[in-house]
């Protein structure tokens, strides 16, 4: 499909490769309570409380965004339940529904989850994704600096009010890859849904390095020592757009999340927005996209504010780069190391 194409069609947002978007991922938030060492710098500088775009100027980006093929909204940080009127913003984002957005989901650390399940389930919150490194509290604390037992209690109380939930653990040599027979019992044991993640060199500190990667077939060589691994065959449920391959540990499902060793850039749907405005047509992007003066001249409702955010989206998404590796190619042809990327987890969210 060339450019030309695209314009007529005007519908779905899609880039040079053909790639449509329909999950938009909002960052509400930079803040944490955390600070775990593959996503915080030592010291954070936070965003100011004042240049943050608001909920309502956040809702109507996304309203915005439905009306052009999204279909599924991820909340995610920092820590989205550490911005007060989250919750509220969940059940606004309900109104969408009716335009095509076809689920609300949120990335959180669960720490304060105890507090917010019953609420967020009410708010019409369709599922969540919790943040869980290690089953071992001292290990746990030197990981985030906070304790494990909040977040148990917190996925408890997810279960508890129906919400649907799957695990992510990132792992990190020499960190917590002791934790993948441990946290695979315990996702057997619990029936949960569980996903490993290859460590991506988007920490605050820029300490990444390839030796820190658990890859996945190191992940899959761990389980095998304990579980009969299968993989999912041909004509089963996994989506293309999927970030996870599925496998199977003794018959219950498992997801690996292998950026650095199987890339999912291919069929890659996403696109993403900072608390202050920033969009981001890649997880790798070098360079985001500043949309706050258009997002809040939406509130306006002028024809011409939509045209001008359109026509910003529809060439910056045009041009997506085909993925993470080609991104890091390209800045290395360039000579340009990675500190050319001023974006960390913490700022978008994953
Ligand atoms: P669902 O597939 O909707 O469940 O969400 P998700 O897995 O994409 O979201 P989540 O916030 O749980 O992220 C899990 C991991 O996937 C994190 O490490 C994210 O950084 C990573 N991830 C999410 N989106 C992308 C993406 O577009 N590219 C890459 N490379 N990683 C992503
Ligand atoms: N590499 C891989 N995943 C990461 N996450 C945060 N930082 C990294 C990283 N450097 C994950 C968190 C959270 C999700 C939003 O992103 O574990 O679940
Ligand atoms: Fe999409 Fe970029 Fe992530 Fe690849 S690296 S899946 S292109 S956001």
């Amino acid at each position: 499909m060339n450019m030309m194409t695209q314009l007529k069609s005007n519908a779905l947002f899609v880039d040079q490769f053909g790639r449509g978007k329909r999950k938009l991922r909002i960052s509400v938030t930079d803040r944490c309570n955390f600070k775990c060492v593959y996503c915080m710098p030592e010291h954070p500088e936070w965003m100011k409380k004042h240049d943050l775009l608001s909920f309502e100027e956040l809702y109507q980006f996304c309203d915005f965004m439905v009306r052009r093929g999204i279909e599924f909204i991820r909340i995610t940080g920092g820590e989205p339940l550490m911005r007060q009127g989250v919750v509220h913003f969940v059940a606004q984002l309900q109104n969408l529904k009716q335009f095509g957005l076809k689920r609300i989901s949120m990335t959180t650390n669960a720490h304060y989850l105890k507090q917010y399940a019953e609420a967020l389930k009410q708010a019409g919150l369709d599922d969540l994704n919790i943040s869980l490194d290690s089953l071992d509290a001292s290990q746990f604390k030197h990981l985030t600096q906070k304790d494990l037992a909040p977040v148990l209690e917190g996925i408890q109380a997810a279960q508890a009010v129906g919400l649907p939930i799957k695990i992510n653990t990132v792992l990190m040599h020499g960190m917590n890859e002791n934790q993948i027979l441990p946290l695979a019992r315990w996702s057997v044991q619990q029936q949960i849904v569980l996903r490993f993640i290859e460590f991506m060199p988007l920490d605050g500190d820029r300490k990444w390095s390839t030796e820190h990667v658990v890859s996945e077939q190191q992940i899959l060589e761990t389980l095998a020592t304990e579980f009969t691994v299968t993989k999912q065959g041909h004509g089963s449920a996994q989506t293309t757009s999927d970030p996870a391959r599925q496998h199977f540990i003794d018959g219950h499902p498992i997801g690996i999340i292998s950026t650095i060793t199987n890339s999912f850039c291919g069929t890659c749907d996403r696109v993403r927005l900072t608390a202050q405005g920033e969009f981001y047509n890649c997880l790798f992007a070098p360079q985001g996209l500043k949309l706050k003066t258009q997002i809040k001249a939406l509130t306006l409702k002028t024809a011409s504010s939509e045209v001008n955010l359109h026509d910003a989206l529809f060439t910056y998404i045009w041009h997506k780069e085909q993925g993470y590796h080609a991104i890091e190619q390209r800045l290395k042809n360039q000579s340009l190391d990675k500190s050319s990327r001023k974006i960390s987890m913490h700022m978008i969210g994953g």
